[in-house]
């Protein structure tokens, strides 16, 4: 049997190798709850590059929370034209009054918490606690679903394996620094573990990686038949 992946290992890598994005505080500094929410709701179903320009005028537009809850929707909503799925910005608008108006401009730490807000879902929760405050939670998106189905050689088909992959990831996570290990499984998955042609030569989790192992790491994630 292989060794277990080491979290810290992969750590290490994110230390040489992180991707420099404008949401990303530099190393050792602290994260504002409000850069990461605005840059979380805008990479849900839209990429880092499309991203990158709208997440730099919102916040020069709108720098803190109260400043957002106090926009009209229709300013919000004409400054969002161009990312799609609309929803998005209605509830990145309700979500930013409901911290204003139930939290005094302050988003809370626990993912509980902060579930209980509008327009956050497990994900978006799972982000903010572990990036912003530093709390135990794995934000799984598809890039964790891949790199972790690939490490274990998860054959269940997505999306059956969910439950099993979020295990898999709570077993996974290390004993401190959890916001950055979850940006480094997505910088992981987007940059060496990705779908097509995996950079495996250059992973730094490559030895205990059991997809690497059968030699057919694109089989995994295993999707249902259609
Ligand atoms: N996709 C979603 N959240 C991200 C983050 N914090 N860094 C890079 N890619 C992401």
């Amino acid at each position: 049997a292989l060794a277990p992946p080491d979290p810290g290992v992969l750590l290490a890598w994110y230390d040489r190798h992180q991707r420099r994005l404008p949401w990303r505080a530099p190393p050792g500094a602290r994260q504002d709850p409000y850069r990461v929410f605005l840059s979380e709701i805008m990479l849900q179903q839209t990429t880092v590059v499309t991203v990158a320009p709208y997440y730099e005028a919102f916040l020069r537009r709108w720098p803190s929370v109260e400043a957002l809850a106090r926009a009209p929707l229709a300013e919000v909503l004409s400054a969002w034209a161009g990312l799609g799925y609309y929803a998005r910005a209605r509830n990145l608008h309700a979500c930013a009054k409901a911290v204003a108006e139930r939290h005094g401009g302050q988003f809370p730490a626990d993912e509980t918490a902060l579930l209980a807000l509008p327009g956050i879902g497990p994900y978006t929760a799972a982000a903010i606690a572990s990036i912003a405050f530093e709390r135990r939670a794995a934000p799984v998106d598809g890039n964790w679903e891949r790199v972790l189905a690939r490490l274990f050689a998860v054959s269940d088909p997505l999306p059956k394996a969910r439950p099993k992959l979020r295990a898999l990831a709570l077993t996974l996570l290390p004993q401190a620094r959890y916001g950055d290990f979850a940006q480094a499984m997505m910088d992981l998955g987007a940059t060496i573990c990705t779908p097509r042609k995996p950079a495996c030569v250059l992973c730094p989790w490559q030895s205990p990686c059991s997809a690497r192992a059968e030699g057919a790491p694109e089989r995994y994630p295993v999707k249902a038949a259609k």
